[in-house]
């Protein structure tokens, strides 16, 4: 059973879904479901991610590897103390709540490798509110380094950059096939739109445009296997430009993208008919987007060769693709719950760590891709496995 709204999310949905219908009015009845994504998770003070609900924690629609353990941002700390070996700077893009940010700096100030400057890169105004309060309780010598940016910056950034579940919460174009091509799926505006809880929406087919058709043509000539009549999925166009964007300021050093994804191989796989469109609303996972609009993040599985491909088209390297648990041990998850032993703290961080590395649980869907420039240390969290074959 999907949780009821509370009366102040029933009317902010329906203030979102009336925004996204005038939208559907102007383009004439439809528009394509990378734009509905886009103004249900980013329109201005509307948006779920631009307005004030919980989103991720206890409490919130989801929760994300640093939510869940202090664990996995220890072990990010040891691989960008790697890397950064005592100078240069870290570049965080949606940070959340702060919460990977403050362990990370408490972290790397404990090993005596604080980094020159961290600085967040967010587009929720609450959320970068959140990790104000958050950040400002460390302690002075921390958090006067901390810096928000509007923008990615002008300057490079020569060190690390972070970027833990983003990726996925780009707006994504989706697709179905009908004759070996693609039509593009979209939003088009229901009739009675009171007749399902907070929507007004239903799903369509048009014409794909020259670009997500040539984009499909291309998707399909590569894949090993031929995909069946009516095969859905997503696919992001919006990687490349972000990529881009940032590997323009990624001086020296390595970006770090963990995400909930696949080689392309995998991710278009025939028997994955349905794609992987997942809505999350108070802890629960369904694949309706057109409910709870407003109220609930939407996200697709990530395409990781299709990062991959940006990036090297960047100039940067793809210096290891593994696991979300082959890069926490890498990292030493065990070291740091062996550390706890005897403390009232061991069982629980063993519980967490169990959740984070399980191959039932986070362990395998999660990859980690580093993207490198000029970086020639050898990688700790890479070290167990390497995926890149796959790409
Ligand atoms: C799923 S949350 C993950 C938050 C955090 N990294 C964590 O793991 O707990 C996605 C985050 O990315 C931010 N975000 C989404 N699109 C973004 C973009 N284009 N640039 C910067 N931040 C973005 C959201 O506001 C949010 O902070």
């Amino acid at each position: 059973m999907m949780p009821a709204l509370s009366a102040e999310e029933e009317t902010h949905s329906r203030a979102v879904t009336a925004l996204i219908r005038e939208h559907v009015a102007a383009a004439g009845g439809w528009i394509p479901f990378e734009r509905f994504m886009e103004l249900a998770l980013y329109a201005p003070g509307l948006g779920y991610y631009s307005a004030g609900s919980v989103k991720l924690g206890p409490g919130g629609d989801f929760a994300t590897a640093p939510e869940i353990s202090d664990l996995f941002s220890r072990c990010v700390a040891q691989q960008c103390a790697q890397v950064l070996a005592g100078a240069g700077e870290i570049l965080e893009v949606g940070a959340g709540t702060g919460r990977m940010a403050a362990v990370i700096l408490e972290r790397l100030a404990a090993l005596g490798k604080l980094p020159a400057q961290y600085a967040i890169l967010e587009v929720s105004a609450d959320l970068a509110e959140r990790q104000r309060r958050r950040l400002g309780k460390l302690p002075r010598e921390i958090r006067e380094r901390v810096v928000w940016l509007e923008r990615l910056p002008e300057r490079p950034i020569n060190g690390v950059i972070l970027a833990n579940e983003v990726l996925d919460a780009l707006p994504c174009r989706r697709f179905t096939l009908r004759g070996g091509a693609a039509r593009e799926l979209g939003a088009a505006a229901e009739d009675e739109p009171a007749s399902r809880r907070g929507t007004g929406f239903v799903e369509r087919e048009a014409a794909a445009d020259e670009e997500l058709a040539r984009a499909v043509a291309a998707l399909l000539s590569e894949l090993p296997s031929p995909l069946p009549e009516g095969y859905t999925s997503e696919i992001c166009l919006r990687v490349a430009p972000w990529i881009a964007g940032i590997a323009a300021c990624l001086g020296r050093g390595l970006m770090l993208m963990v995400d909930y994804g696949l080689p392309r191989a995998h991710y278009y796989h025939p028997q994955r008919t349905a794609g992987t469109l997942r809505c999350h609303f108070k802890q629960r996972v369904h694949d309706d987007p057109y409910i709870n609009i407003g109220v609930q993040d939407i996200t697709a599985w990530v395409d990781f060769t299709r990062v991959a491909e940006a990036a090297v088209a960047c100039g940067l390297e793809v210096g290891g693709f593994c696991t979300q648990a082959a890069f926490l041990l890498g990292t030493g998850v065990e070291q740091f719950v062996a550390e706890s032993t005897g403390t009232v703290e061991h069982a629980r961080l063993a519980g967490e760590a169990r959740r984070l590395l399980l191959p039932g649980e986070m362990g395998e869907a999660f990859k980690v891709m580093a993207l490198t420039r000029d970086c020639d240390v050898a990688l700790q969290g890479f070290a167990l496995q390497d995926l890149r074959q796959s790409l």
